[in-house]
């Protein structure tokens, strides 16, 4: 993205949002590709067709799309009577290996293909664990992940990683704070000004502060409560936009957000009722969001997985969850690591924790399946079970 301006004027604001408001219209519509050049006075804009910023509409850029010249066709969204214009170059085609420098932005030599082939997602909380395994998969099937993450230097390090092996536009990073409502409207801006829409929100980003009622401290609680359940609500808010766009020019396109749960959002839990309360809290978000959604397409599931064993939050050797059990003494017998983890194996019918790749799968079914909303879905190798 070459942006030339500071985003500090009105007019400037203006143009971003009748920008933000166009592309995932203008991707829908076109099926293909979008990249966005914001521009001003200084630098003459030569395009197809121009389009006025008070005048964004489904109707108005249809009839926009209708009028350009060919498949590869560059447009401008412009405020009037300022020298505030952005350029936005939309193709259908793809343009194989062949660099464009009109349509630099855009996605030449990519590919990949897949089962969300070219479907847009943002994975929050996907520097590590979970999310980054997530992520790897949906690129390896194709998709554009945006890995979202607190700790930006983690983020960036998966994205690196991903287009490493699948290409440069697998993937890319930002640093957000999904409990900051600031943070996670820019989160979902950068997304859509980057790769043109959003498909697929996994709201992954999770913590956990375990404790009884009588450790338990308030500021931990509220901790907990605003990352796994007020932050679902936020990334759910602002990621409905672009998806709700698409939907408007393109009436039968459909969109996912995937809530990853836990177990304990199906059951309770012992001297963890932080975590338990906001995993339940969020089947209650999955299943309202999904009567409020579905007649925009945009359907809501949630992801119970069971407990991922070999992840860091229980396998790393200096605070993961094993060495905590071990020292707090809370596994009868148990005197080492490997007893600890024996113990919570055995508790498995299926005998084994949870994969990044179980959880995949159940990622996968979600997407491709058209025709279920507002289910939380157990992967706990039959540790829960539904009534
Ligand atoms: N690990 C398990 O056994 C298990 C089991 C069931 C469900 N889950 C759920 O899966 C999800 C991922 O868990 P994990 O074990 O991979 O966790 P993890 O601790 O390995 O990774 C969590 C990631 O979220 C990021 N994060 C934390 N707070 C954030 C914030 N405010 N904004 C943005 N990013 C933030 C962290 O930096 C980290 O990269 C969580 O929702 C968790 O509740 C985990």
């Amino acid at each position: 993205m070459d942006s030339v301006i500071d985003f500090q004027s009105k007019e400037a604001n203006d143009l971003k949002a009748a920008v933000l408001a166009v592309l995932p219209m203008l991707r829908a519509v076109s099926g293909g590709y979008t990249c966005v050049r914001f521009t001003d006075s200084d630098k003459p804009v030569s395009a197809d067709i121009s389009l006025n910023a008070d005048d964004i509409s489904a109707d108005s850029v249809k009839k926009a799309y209708s009028e350009l010249p060919s498949e590869r066709s560059r447009f401008t969204v412009f405020i009037k009577g300022t020298g505030y214009g952005a350029v936005i170059s939309v193709s259908r085609v793809s343009y194989g290996d062949a660099e464009d420098p009109d349509h630099a932005d855009s996605f030449p030599g990519d590919s990949r293909d897949g089962r969300v082939k070219g479907k847009i997602a943002i994975v929050t909380g996907a520097a590590q664990g979970f999310g980054a395994g997530i992520a790897d998969s949906l690129a390896r099937e194709g998709a554009h992940v945006v890995i979202a993450d607190l700790n930006g230097d983690g983020a960036e390090r998966t994205a690196a990683e991903l287009r490493e092996k699948y290409g440069k536009h697998a993937a890319f990073s930002v640093t957000a704070n999904v409990s900051d409502e600031e943070s996670v409207r820019s989160m979902v801006e950068k997304t859509v000004i980057r790769f043109g829409g959003l498909d697929i929100l996994v709201n992954n980003a999770g913590i956990v502060r375990a404790g009884s009622l009588a450790e338990m401290q308030k500021k931990d609680f509220e901790l907990v409560t605003s990352v796994n359940y007020t932050a679902y609500f936020l990334c759910a808010k602002y990621a409905v936009i672009p998806m709700k766009a698409a939907r408007e020019i393109c009436p039968d396109r459909m969109a996912d957000i995937i809530e990853i749960n836990s177990k304990s959002g199906l059951a309770g839990s012992n001297k963890n009722f932080a975590y338990a309360g906001s995993k339940f809290g969020g089947i209650g978000l999955t299943q309202s969001f999904a009567l409020e959604l579905a007649e925009y397409g945009i359907k809501v599931n949630a992801v119970c997985p069971g407990n991922f064993l070999d992840g860091p939050l229980w396998s790393d050797p200096e605070k993961g969850l094993f060495v905590q059990y071990l020292r707090a003494g809370k596994v009868k017998g148990a005197k080492t690591v490997e007893d600890v983890r024996k113990y919570y194996e055995s508790k498995v019918p299926l005998g084994r924790g949870c994969r990044t790749e179980d959880v995949v799968r159940a990622i996968l079914y979600i997407i491709e399946q058209q025709y279920e909303t507002g289910q939380a879905i157990p992967v706990t190798g039959g540790q829960e079970m539904l009534n």
